[in-house]
């Protein structure tokens, strides 16, 4: 008789990881810790922390690893002369970063690093056959149409990582497609949602930077306090689970423990809850569609005993209306949205700008921008490119309107 699967004889599953020093990676690297016997990790791709990934090549022992240029490539590897592991083969930039995402033996891709620049490697993945579990969200935002089409054209599986998607896509197991009626899905509100408009014209990056709720990369942080995370969200959900805008509504939920909902075309509800750690939703990408026995802390509903909902304010929030509008207009707008965005959030960490002139960058490209439709991915480039370079121009001349 043909023996059953179980997790001894079963082989372990290859993943590289882009993304890897970041907060995704390193809490997908956690769970590749605890599970050395389901997991093997082929290839790591990390931007400018050399450091800490010299620490995860020796632990994880990656047969090739990508940083974000040769001078990056040039300290790695100073760090790893000495080092007793086995020394991998270092490569850098756009090139580096595809190699890794398409390392011919992994059977997955985390795509884990923030912003447009996880599109090439996303994309790159795709067409060499890798499942992706995705938390690059601006990858989707940028590219919907062509990320979804490869991955049909490859027959690839698209895994959400991040939890709101993550909780989406578990409420849709089992049902058809045609049974939803309405995403609902579910925002802290992030450190202001009690903060007067008065009070937000003055906050600094540090105060953006203290999330109540979850442990996350300097960009989405600030992305989750001007809600452009959710509106980020929105289009995601748009594209991974072929849901008009219309049909998908912003819930803030300040207790961050209900991930999302999905209402069903019989009034049925159905939510997926949990404590806020991302372990939990990219153990589930990692390992779908089982599950994975972790020692992660339950989440104790009857403590916490009151859970609240309410609409978020979108006088006080604007990128959340730019990121609907965006998603509304489609074509290259939402690349656009988005490079404008990472653009403006840069110049405010830099204390370049004010929290409001966030979305006056944004809303100001967006105003001068004639979207191309149908666009492949050359227009896609071109207008994240064109983006930043009038966000740019925006900020240096000081033109941000209120
Ligand atoms: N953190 C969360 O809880 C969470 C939840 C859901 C979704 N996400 C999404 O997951 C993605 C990663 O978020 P994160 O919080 O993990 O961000 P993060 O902590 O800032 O980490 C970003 C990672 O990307 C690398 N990186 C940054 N810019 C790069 C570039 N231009 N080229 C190559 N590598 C670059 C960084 O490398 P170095 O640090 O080595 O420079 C780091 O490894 C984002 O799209 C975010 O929206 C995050």
């Amino acid at each position: 008789m043909k023996p059953l699967l179980n997790e001894k004889n079963m082989s372990r599953k290859k993943i590289s990881i882009i993304g890897s020093t970041g907060s995704i990676g390193r809490s997908t690297l956690d769970v590749v810790r605890g599970f050395a016997d389901r997991f093997e990790v082929m290839a790591l791709g990390a931007g400018v922390n050399v450091a800490l990934l010299a620490e995860q090549i020796v632990e994880f022992s990656p047969r090739v690893v990508s940083v974000f240029d040769a001078d990056s490539a040039k300290t790695l590897e100073k760090l790893l002369d000495g080092k007793s592991a086995k020394r991998p083969e270092i490569l850098f930039g756009a090139e580096g970063y595809c190699r890794v995402a398409a390392f011919p033996e992994s059977d997955m891709l985390v795509s884990a690093m923030v912003g447009s620049a996880g599109l090439l490697p996303t994309l790159a993945a795709i067409e060499a056959g890798k499942d992706i579990a995705l938390a690059n969200k601006e990858t989707l935002v940028a590219a919907g149409e062509l990320v979804t089409a490869a991955v049909a054209a490859a027959k690839v599986k698209l895994l959400p990582v991040d939890s709101e998607h993550s909780a989406i896509f578990q409420a849709l197991q089992g049902n058809h497609h045609e049974a939803l009626d309405r995403i609902l899905l579910t925002a802290s509100g992030g450190p202001f949602i009690k903060a007067s408009r008065q009070e937000l014209e003055t906050v600094t990056p540090e105060a953006a930077l203290r999330h109540p709720n979850w442990s996350m990369g300097p960009k989405i942080t600030i992305d989750s306090a001007t809600l452009m995370n959710k509106g980020l969200e929105v289009i995601e959900a748009h594209w991974l689970f072929g849901t008009p805008v219309e049909q998908i509504s912003v819930h803030i939920h300040p207790e961050s423990v209900v991930h999302s909902m999905v209402e069903f075309i019989d009034g049925s509800v159905i939510a997926q809850l949990g404590i806020p750690d991302m372990r939990i939703p990219i153990a589930y990408a990692m390992s779908y569609p089982e599950r994975l026995k972790t020692s992660i802390p339950r989440l104790d509903l009857f403590r916490i005993r009151e859970l609240h909902f309410y609409p978020p304010d979108m006088e006080k929030f604007p990128c959340l209306g730019l990121a609907f509008d965006a998603c509304r207009k489609g074509a290259t707008m939402p690349a656009v949205l988005n490079a404008a965005n990472e653009t403006a959030v840069h110049a405010f960490l830099g204390k370049r700008i004010g929290f409001y002139d966030i979305p006056c960058v944004i809303r100001e490209v967006m105003d001068r921008h004639a979207p191309s439709a149908k666009p492949d991915l050359r227009a896609i480039l071109g207008a994240d490119a064109w983006a930043r370079r009038e966000a740019s121009k925006i900020i240096d001349a000081g033109q941000t309107k209120k």
